[in-house]
């Protein structure tokens, strides 16, 4: 894997993301339309600076969508792109995403499993049933909970995985 970062998207590299989103839903690659469906969605967090891109060198790999308050927090939608995936890049992104959320005061980090294949990849994080297990889409619900000596310390480890 090539070194990255995370940056806050620019208003060129939100239209690249949605570019991608539109060939994946036209490609129906993966047997699923993806979150092109979603663009309108993604473009009201990206003015309220809810969006993160994994980059490498110059390269957008991936994007995250996120909510975060001191009484709830989310990675509402977390991509890595189609030919980047099984790499490693997903795991890193959402651990660094996670990590980011925690040291901003997040009490929790939720998670709706959409599509629903994403459900071993968050489980494999941490992440365990909500108490409301399935959304009214019927995706499940997961939530990851920081362990006390670890909340609010900007720092959060993950299963195999230290991000500092
Ligand atoms: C889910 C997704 C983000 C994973 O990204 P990725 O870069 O392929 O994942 P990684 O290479 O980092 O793999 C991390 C781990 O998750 C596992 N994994 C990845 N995708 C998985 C899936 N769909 N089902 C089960 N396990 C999966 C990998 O085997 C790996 O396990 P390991 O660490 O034990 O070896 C990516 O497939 C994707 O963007 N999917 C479409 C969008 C999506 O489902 N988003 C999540 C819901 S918002």
């Amino acid at each position: 894997m090539d070194a990255t970062s995370i940056i806050d998207p620019t208003k060129s590299q939100l239209e690249t993301v949605i570019r991608w989103l539109k060939k994946e839903h036209l490609n129906e690659l993966h047997g699923s339309s993806g979150f092109y469906c979603n663009r309108s969605i993604i473009r009201k967090p990206y003015r309220h600076s809810q969006m993160k891109c994994l980059m490498t060198g110059h390269l957008i790999v991936g994007f995250a969508i996120f909510s975060l308050d001191t009484t709830y927090s989310a990675i509402d939608i977390l991509e890595i792109r189609p030919a980047y995936r099984g790499n490693g890049y997903g795991r890193l992104f959402a651990t660094q995403m996670i990590n980011f959320l925690f040291s901003g005061g997040a009490p929790y980090v939720a998670v709706e499993c959409s599509p629903i294949t994403s459900e071993p990849f968050w489980r494999n994080l941490g992440f365990v049933d909500e108490e409301k297990k399935y959304s009214s889409w019927e995706n499940p619900k997961l939530i990851l909970r920081p362990k006390e000596d670890e909340r609010g310390q900007g720092r959060f480890v993950m299963r195999n995985c230290l991000v500092l």
